[in-house]
């Protein structure tokens, strides 16, 4: 197929990190697809990126990652897209006890955390390794490298996104691929998680946290991860600052005990 224009896909646009990732790419230039349930929120960044650069191309998609099929689904109405960079944004977090969570939140979050990721990933790897300038990038959380008190389930799903992407990322270097799969972890930053992640019409960040970062700080964050060529942009719970790194989990690429191919 011959495309003639490059894009970029946010998934969990409507608010938060993502909605401002979609406006810091704007301002790049860059053509959008934005992916969530909120249409209406979704065609208010619409109108905000055409203010930006009224030259931009902007697709809406309104869908819920959280329903496997509707994961394959939406990629296959984009085959017709260029995709230069794919952000799997769309999360969201669980504060509660395990013996006092709510069975469908917490499968919802694993669904939309773990598979929907997943999925996302392997179909745009496999049309996309080979790809010179392609990038995956995950977002996963301070809370996916260390884990934080009532929120263990919401940690282990973000374990996973940081353990998959980083493995990812070594299997596409190890292989030669073009690719490269990239991990942006946050810590406390004011969306619309802490009113989500605690069941509340009100979450007071001042309160909760007293330092977080702002989601325009996230978003820069995360551009300055896209244009290194480290693996983890890794903001610190304790001191707040921002790292780029390469992997931080162990890996045994080399070892000699791996099986046999
Ligand atoms: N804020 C923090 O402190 C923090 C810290 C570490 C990591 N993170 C991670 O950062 C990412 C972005 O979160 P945020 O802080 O920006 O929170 P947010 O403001 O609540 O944004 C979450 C986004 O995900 C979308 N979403 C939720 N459920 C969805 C579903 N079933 N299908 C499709 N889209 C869905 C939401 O849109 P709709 O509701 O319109 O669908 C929204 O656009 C998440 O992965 C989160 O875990 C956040």
């Amino acid at each position: 197929m011959m495309y003639t224009k490059k894009y970029v896909v946010i998934t969990g646009a409507s608010s938060g990190i993502g909605y401002a990732t979609a406006k810091a790419f704007a301002k790049r230039g860059k053509n959008l697809i934005l992916v969530a349930r909120r249409e209406e929120k979704l065609k208010e960044l619409e109108q905000q990126i055409k203010s930006i650069d009224s030259t931009l191309e902007v697709v809406i998609k309104v869908v819920d990652l959280s329903v496997e099929k509707n994961t394959y689904q939406l990629f296959e109405q984009l085959e017709k897209y260029e995709i230069e960079t794919w952000i799997n944004n769309a999360g969201f977090g669980y504060y509660s006890m395990l013996a006092d969570q709510n069975f469908a939140k917490t499968i919802s979050m694993i669904r939309l955390n773990i598979e929907a990721l997943t999925i996302l990933s392997m179909l745009y790897v496999k049309k996309y390794q080979d790809v010179e300038g392609s990038q995956l990038i995950n977002i996963s959380s301070a809370g996916g490298y260390t884990i934080v008190p009532t929120a263990i389930t919401y940690c282990g799903t973000k374990f996973y996104v940081s353990s998959f992407t980083e493995g990812l990322d070594h299997e596409l270097k190890d292989s030669g691929a073009r690719l490269k799969a990239k991990v942006l972890a946050p810590a406390a930053t004011q969306t619309e998680f802490g009113k989500v992640a605690n069941n509340v019409e009100r979450y007071d960040y001042d309160k909760a946290f007293g330092t977080y970062h702002t989601s325009d700080q996230m978003a820069n964050f995360l551009l300055e991860l896209y244009d290194s060529d480290k693996t983890v942009g890794y903001v610190s719970r304790e001191k707040f600052s921002f790292e780029l790194t390469g992997g931080r989990f162990d890996y045994s690429g080399n070892s000699s005990n791996n099986q046999k191919s």
